[in-house]
């Protein structure tokens, strides 16, 4: 069984699930399943589909998007559309480089309670991040933000695969962020 902070989860929250379909949202969307208002994005058709079709067919209010992220992110910035949990799964590809490095705010921008990105060991080492505190301290202080506390960071695997021929130590992690609110 993955884990997963479901205890964020309200069943009348509206979610955006990204990068959601590798594994037909075993670590992810099936945390979601009793929630009616869910948009999942991801790249991969075949596996969107199936999803649809079969893994969670009793919700026909879920929306699938096959779709790169990023463009869907611009339009949902550029519609002022929000959602109460965002949640994104970049740890496979540099995709998890590319959100801690520059891209965080496109989609801290899309929450107004919870953000949760995992996040493997790379990251940890490349930032020196391993604690709460210090994720919130290099967020806050790169994307120049106030609003964000980290509160939790669940261990989910003890290995995992960049090529899938290479496994490494160290683990991938589930890191949950809180947005505040500014007074
Ligand atoms: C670690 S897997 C996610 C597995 C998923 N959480 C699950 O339980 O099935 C990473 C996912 O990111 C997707 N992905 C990679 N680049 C993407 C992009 N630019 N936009 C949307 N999805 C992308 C991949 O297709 C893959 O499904």
């Amino acid at each position: 069984m993955a884990l997963y902070p479901s205890y964020i989860i309200d069943i009348s929250d509206s979610v955006l699930l990204l990068c959601c379909a590798a594994f037909l949202g075993k670590s992810d969307a099936e945390f979601y399943r009793e929630c009616d208002n869910v948009v999942l994005v991801d790249i991969l058709e075949d596996k969107l589909e199936v999803m649809k079709n079969k893994t969670y067919s009793t919700k026909k209010t879920w929306e699938y998007i096959n779709r790169c992220m990023f463009d869907v992110l611009k339009n949902y910035t550029e519609q002022n559309r929000k959602f109460d949990i965002v949640s994104v799964d970049p740890w496979t590809g540099n995709l998890e480089q590319r959100i801690y490095d520059t891209d965080f705010l496109k989609i801290f921008n899309c929450t107004n309670k919870y953000l949760v990105v995992s996040a493997s060991q790379d990251i940890f080492g490349k930032y020196n991040i391993n604690i709460k505190q210090d994720i919130t301290d290099m967020i806050k202080e790169k994307y120049k933000i106030d609003n964000i506390d980290c509160i939790d960071i669940i261990k989910r695997s003890d290995y995992y695969s960049e090529t899938w021929e290479h496994t490494k130590v160290g683990g991938v992690y589930w890191v949950v962020f809180e947005k505040k609110s500014v007074i």
